[in-house]
């Protein structure tokens, strides 16, 4: 789908769809158009309003009316979309409205849409954000995942390009800027849906290292893949530990995108990336366990983020790290009171094996000190603790410098894809303390995301470094279950902000 952005009078836009919005207010039958709805209700002779006059439109934001042959109007079909009071109006009533549009339009024959929203006045929000939101929203309502579905249901959407049409403002270069990260983003958001959502005998370590390659290839990354030998050469023992009971090969897989100066440090992402955790020999009770194709999450937001800064040529310098393996249970796995030594040293007393997460993001983390990094943030499925703590809405966030917690905060807030940070104190670590290894892999109940946080600060000492959970945000369970794509937009404008890009 193509989108773009045009200063536009819209009842002169030959389209197959022209979208207005329509507030709920004290007005006429108890609404007030927007500024291009009343262009066009002018232009129609009053059609619009007499339309709303009889009721149709429910008060509701989000809520569409979809109008054929409107006399005066150039575009085939009239989408009317409720945005709610306007004096309520603001971010969650815009991209509520943006993806009930999206979703009227994937059941009409429409090719082409002109869609009036974008300069709406969405709180002190400008038009690059309002841009981004649009895309980003309106490719996500149009995601799917059918590819091993062998009967596709409905045939695919005909809408094949968008114009976000301006009436009130001009269109920056700044929104142009915004159009384009958001495709990108776009796109890498799309890409780690379909990771996440591919089940672990398709999305394998290998597949990941696959698709890694494939990246580099098209957008001119360089991409390393460490097997299993270079792991255990380098002295990787928790890592090595985790994969040890699969028949599956494990991967750690480095991408490096470079389109900052070439002193500049580099950001670096890490992505948890098991493939399918099945808690190992401290096996995970039966129910919902396919969830766990999932917990390669972090790893396909890292994958999609460095995508999306390669496609928008991003100026910056990013590096990718993927440790990437399968939890299982076999001859050959690693033991409740086993203890492994990780490649900066320190030794583990593994107490449970589902607490994987954290033994193959100790040894990346370790590894990604070579990169002399400026910052570096791990992205992971990590804690169902954190599931309890922040529900399906905010990202846990854990950082050892607050500066770049805030920075994070800050990008998750423009992105809307929000995190919230939690403690890091020192008085949580005695919860790690082991009799026969300088730590134990898990802290007990109480507060169970910020021990396995307080696990990584002990690898990261020597870093700026944030960690993200994103067990609850990263994947919808129930009847829409699928993958989010997050933290990608979060991940893209947070590069970005280190690159000076700010709203
Ligand atoms: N991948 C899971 C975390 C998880 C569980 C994410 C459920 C989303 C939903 C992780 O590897 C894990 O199993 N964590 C354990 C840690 C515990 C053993 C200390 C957990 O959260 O129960
Ligand atoms: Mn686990
Ligand atoms: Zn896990």
């Amino acid at each position: 789908m193509e989108f773009s952005i045009r200063a536009l009078s819209p009842e002169q836009v030959k389209t197959g769809c022209l979208v207005l919005g329509v507030f709920k207010d004290g007005g006429d039958a108890g609404t007030a158009l927007t500024r291009a709805a009343q262009g066009a209700d002018r232009a129609a002779g009053g059609a619009l309003r007499a339309a709303l006059a009889q009721g149709d439109l429910p008060a509701k934001a989000g809520s569409t009316l979809l109008l054929r042959g409107v006399p005066g109007i150039a575009a085939d079909r009239v989408l009317l979309v409720g945005l709610g009071e306007q004096k309520e109006f603001g971010a969650q009533a815009y991209r509520d409205a943006l993806r009930a549009a999206a979703g009227a339009l994937k059941d009409l024959g429409a090719r082409d849409a002109a869609v009036f929203l974008a300069d709406l006045k969405v709180g002190r929000r400008g038009l690059p954000w309002n841009v981004r939101q649009a895309v980003l929203g309106w490719r996500e309502t149009f995601y799917r995942f059918d590819q091993l579905k062998t009967q596709k249901k409905a045939p695919s959407p005909a809408l094949a390009s968008v114009t976000l049409g301006l009436v009130a403002a001009p269109v920056t270069a700044a929104a142009q800027h915004a159009l384009r990260e958001a495709i990108a983003t776009a796109d890498g958001a799309d890409l780690a849906r379909t990771l996440g959502n591919l089940p672990s005998n398709h999305c394998t370590p290998s597949h990941l290292a696959e698709e890694a390659k494939k990246i580099g290839a098209q957008f001119r990354l360089e991409v390393e893949v460490l097997e299993r030998r270079d792991m255990e050469k380098l002295g990787m023992g928790a890592l090595v530990s985790v994969t040890q009971g699969s028949r599956e090969a494990p991967k750690l897989i480095v991408m490096h995108y470079r389109g900052g100066a070439k002193r500049a440090k580099p950001v670096v992402f890490v992505g948890k990336g098991i493939t399918f955790d099945s808690g190992g020999i401290s096996l995970k009770p039966g129910a919902d366990m396919d969830e766990m194709k999932y917990d390669m999450s972090g790893a396909a937001s890292v994958l999609g983020a460095l995508r999306a800064l390669a496609g928008m040529r991003a100026p910056v310098n990013a590096i990718g790290i993927v440790p990437a393996c399968e939890n299982m249970p076999g001859g050959g796995a690693s033991k409740p009171g086993d203890i492994v030594k990780t490649l900066d040293g320190q030794t583990v007393e593994i107490l449970n094996t589902d607490a994987e997460g954290r033994l193959i993001l100790c040894d990346a983390l370790a590894y990604a000190r070579r990169f002399d990094p400026e910052v570096v943030v791990d992205i992971a499925t990590l804690t169902g603790a954190c599931v309890i703590a922040l529900g399906h809405v905010a990202t846990g966030l854990f950082a050892n410098d607050q500066k770049l917690a805030d920075e994070l905060r800050a990008a998750g807030d423009e992105a809307w894809d929000r995190v919230w940070q939690m403690p890091l104190w020192e008085d949580y670590q005695e919860q790690l303390r082991s009799n026969f290894a300088d730590m134990a892999n898990i802290g007990g109940r109480p507060a169970g995301s910020i021990t396995a946080a307080c696990f990584l600060a002990r690898f990261t000492k020597a870093l700026r470094w944030a960690h993200l959970d994103i067990a609850g945000t990263a994947w919808r369970s129930g009847r829409e279950k699928g993958s989010t794509g997050r933290p990608v937009p979060l991940l893209v404008r947070f590069a970005m902000r280190q690159a000076g890009r700010k709203d």
